[in-house]
């Protein structure tokens, strides 16, 4: 995640999830972010300016009557030049107050005052039954029509004991949510279908045949696609990755429940990116029962071809904009050009297999009909965000 040289606000109110902004604040510096924190009179009831002082590295401000800025006027001052000003966590009361335009303290105050180019982000926090009356719903409409963008809240188990809506997301979902509102929304209303992962084509009940695909660049390829304003849909085979946030994953394990899940999918897609590792054969005959060994012999298996997923899309009468991976171990320049052409797709990202595999890094060569372009070494997150904006280029 890339927040260079983006100058933060981060707005803290009243509520347990403040002990989340601790490692928000770290996240953001690591990601290049300069974080200007101010926080509630509240929000020092869980977590004190001091912590956030020192993880910031900025002064902490809390009151509105603070002389420490020259001018004493931090309420202008600290909005100034910000890109984005974010309110994690956000209680109900603090929602309720931007919607009223409330300028009683010093955040509600800097929010109002906030130039028209400064982005206001609110992360709710609050109990389920708070998050659910009537009056906080009218507020968070009235906040979506008012242009202020809502992350979350999450559902699940909350820290009063009772479980449903109201969960501040996670410091790393918030980072990859505020990430995603500075790229530019190259596929704005487009439908993005991507594969990813591994599939997993059982021997007997407690075997099986997968390959060392972790997934990474698949999700990282629905991040910066959902980012750039898409609606995405991701078919994943087993991984171990959270799924990114308003991306919605559809878990299959085999080669031919990721094809039937494409294939039910793929009618309104304007791109599919195949990027799963997908198996090319399936054993014929899988047993119903664990197979025993055998003192002497060992079993010999049958395999059977699976269906290639993306020749099947390419091979639709109107397909979508068709992308291709290719996982090379050798000759990637000429197996790459081949490959693009066999499947007859428009552009066909190469790689080298033992080089990408699990890795968080990778090199690609990008292949098209006019050629090849290769891209330098560089994270598979910066990665996704560039093959975005090429995608959206062409189509
Ligand atoms: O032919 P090969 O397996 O190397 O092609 C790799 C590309 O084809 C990847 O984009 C992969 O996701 C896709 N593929 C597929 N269905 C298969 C095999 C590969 O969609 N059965």
């Amino acid at each position: 995640m890339n927040l260079a040289g983006k100058k933060i606000v981060l707005g803290l109110t009243g509520g347990i999830a403040c002990y989340k902004a601790a490692e928000f604040t770290r996240a953001l510096i690591k990601a290049g972010a300069t974080v200007q924190v101010v926080m509630t009179e509240a929000a020092r009831h869980f977590i004190t300016p001091v912590t956030m002082q020192a993880l910031s590295g900025h002064t902490v401000y809390t009151d509105q009557w603070d002389s420490r800025i020259a001018n004493n006027m931090a309420h202008i001052d600290l909005s100034r030049g910000a890109d984005a000003i974010i309110i994690a966590p956000c209680s109900a009361d603090f929602m309720r107050k931007l919607v009223h335009g409330a300028a009683d303290d010093l955040l509600s105050t800097l929010c109002l005052a906030r130039p028209h180019d400064v982005a206001l982000l609110v992360a709710p926090a609050m109990n389920v039954e708070m998050w659910d009356k009537p009056a906080t719903q009218r507020n968070v409409a009235q906040l979506k029509s008012d242009g202020i963008t809502l992350l979350g809240p999450a559902s699940g188990d909350q820290a009063c004991g009772e479980t449903g809506l109201g969960r501040m997301l996670e410091p790393e979902q918030l980072l990859e949510a505020l990430t995603g509102f500075f790229q530019p929304k190259v596929l704005s209303g487009k439908r993005v279908l991507i594969t990813a992962g591994p599939t997993f084509e059982p021997i007997d009940p407690v075997r099986g045949i997968t390959n060392l695909s972790s997934g990474k660049m698949g999700y990282a390829l629905a991040r910066a696609a959902q980012a750039a304003g898409a609606h995405v849909t991701l078919i994943s085979g087993p991984t171990a990755l959270a799924v990114p946030l308003g991306v919605t994953c559809i878990p299959v394990t085999t080669a031919r429940n990721m094809h039937e899940a494409v294939m039910s999918h793929i009618g309104e897609q304007s791109v599919f990116i195949a990027v799963a590792a997908v198996a090319d054969w399936r054993v014929a005959e899988v047993s119903t029962q664990k197979i025993k060994k055998q003192a002497t012999s060992s079993p010999s298996l049958q395999f059977e071809t699976n269906p290639d997923i993306l020749a099947s899309v390419a091979a639709l009468p109107s397909p979508p904009f068709c992308v291709g991976f290719a996982a090379e171990s050798d000759d990637l320049l000429v197996q790459g050009a081949a490959k693009r052409e066999r499947k007859n797709i428009p552009l066909l990202v190469g790689n080298i297999g033992h080089q990408t595999f699990g890795k968080d890094d990778n090199e690609i060569v990008l292949f098209d009909a006019q050629g090849h372009q290769a891209l330098p070494r560089a994270s598979k997150d910066s990665l996704a965000v560039t093959l975005i904006a090429e995608i959206a280029r062409r189509l």
